[in-house]
């Protein structure tokens, strides 16, 4: 297995032949990092599902370079869709769909529905180009952790995750840390009304914004209700606890402006709710490479980003406060 920092366009050229020959590419999106394999090749998807340690009724997200392949993989695409890929593509937004032949169950998890992304980061937009024009039609990326662990948003944190499962042939592409930071937001378009299935940066304002309607509550699956998303998704090792008290000894994530609890260790203290976004996940995992027991997170208030950013924290914590609504 190789990593590659910053790579140029002849290594990117190389990292699609290797999606092509049925390798493991990890590459970088705006979101977190993802562990791609070609969509249609089944022995490549299954390796995903071995390296990543995931059940295998666990769909996945193809990724495709733009809009324009989107019909490879899903029908009966309804107009709200379109009009949501048309504005929030490339970008942090995955849309479920009715799938389309080339979606087969190792991809869908046995379901009649398919996840498709256009993710933004340059390297993730050239990687599916060049796949493209070698004939490749998407590729299958789950964000690039062990099953239930933190995902990654450097290509190091990949490494220590995944690099003792990859083997030669497969890739990491470094392309710095992902600017987002969480993954991205779950749309369920297959149903007449859409359905938010994972909060993320394309927030329900933006939804709302873009198809002039209110999104109600019923329409925004709490993180406790949606199918085949585990509690304990997004775990570090040490106990995640929400709270503003932190003992000597714990971790502490929390804005700038929480000063931080005597004894406790500060793993981050953004500015502004975006910038907490891009530090969260790799504060938690701060925490665990300072070897700490128990990180103390203070969930930021209001709407937009910071949805997704609780919705983050309940999970890490293990569903121990459940109310989010
Ligand atoms: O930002 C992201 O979405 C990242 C980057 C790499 O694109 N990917 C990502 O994939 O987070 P993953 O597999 O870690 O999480 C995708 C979630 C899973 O909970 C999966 O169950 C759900 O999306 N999902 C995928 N396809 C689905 C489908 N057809 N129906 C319902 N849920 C689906
Ligand atoms: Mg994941």
């Amino acid at each position: 297995m190789d990593i590659i920092s910053n790579p140029t366009q002849d290594e990117i050229k190389k990292a699609a032949k290797a999606l092509k020959d049925g390798h493991l590419v990890a590459f970088p999106t705006e979101t977190v990092y993802g562990l791609g394999a070609d969509a249609t090749n089944e022995k490549a998807v299954s390796r995903i599902y071995s390296v990543k340690g995931r059940p295998t009724d666990h769909p996945l997200i193809v990724h495709i370079s733009s809009i324009n392949q989107l019909d490879k993989w899903a029908i009966d695409i309804p107009e709200h869709a379109v009009k949501l890929a048309k504005e929030f593509w490339p970008g942090p937004m995955t849309l479920i769909l009715r799938r389309n032949n080339f979606a087969k169950d190792f991809i869908t998890g046995g379901q009649g529905n398919v996840g498709v992304r256009v993710p933004a980061h340059p390297a993730s937009s050239e990687l599916l180009r060049e796949f493209e024009k070698l004939g490749g039609l998407g590729v299958a990326a789950p964000s690039a952790n062990r099953f239930g662990a933190v995902s990654p948003t450097t290509a190091y944190a990949v490494y220590e995750e995944l690099g003792e499962f990859f083997g030669i042939g497969d890739l990491i592409l470094d392309g710095g840390q992902s600017t987002v930071g969480i993954e991205s937001t779950i749309i369920d378009c297959t149903k007449d009304e859409i359905v938010v299935l994972r909060p993320g940066a394309v927030t329900i304002e933006m939804i709302e914004n873009s198809l002039h309607y209110k999104i109600s509550s019923s329409q925004q699956l709490s993180e406790t209700k949606a199918p085949g998303i585990l509690d304990n998704h997004y775990s570090p090792k040490a106990i995640v606890v929400l709270s503003e008290d932190a003992q000597a000894g714990d971790g502490f994530i929390a804005m700038a402006n929480f000063p931080t609890p005597k004894g406790s260790i500060r793993l981050a203290a953004p500015t502004d709710i975006e910038q907490f976004a891009r530090v969260f996940f790799m504060a938690l995992r701060l925490g665990d490479q300072k070897g700490l027991n128990k990180i103390v997170v203070v969930p930021p208030g209001g709407g937009g980003l910071a949805v997704a950013i609780r919705d983050r924290m309940f999970k890490a914590s293990a569903g121990q406060l459940r109310s989010e609504n």
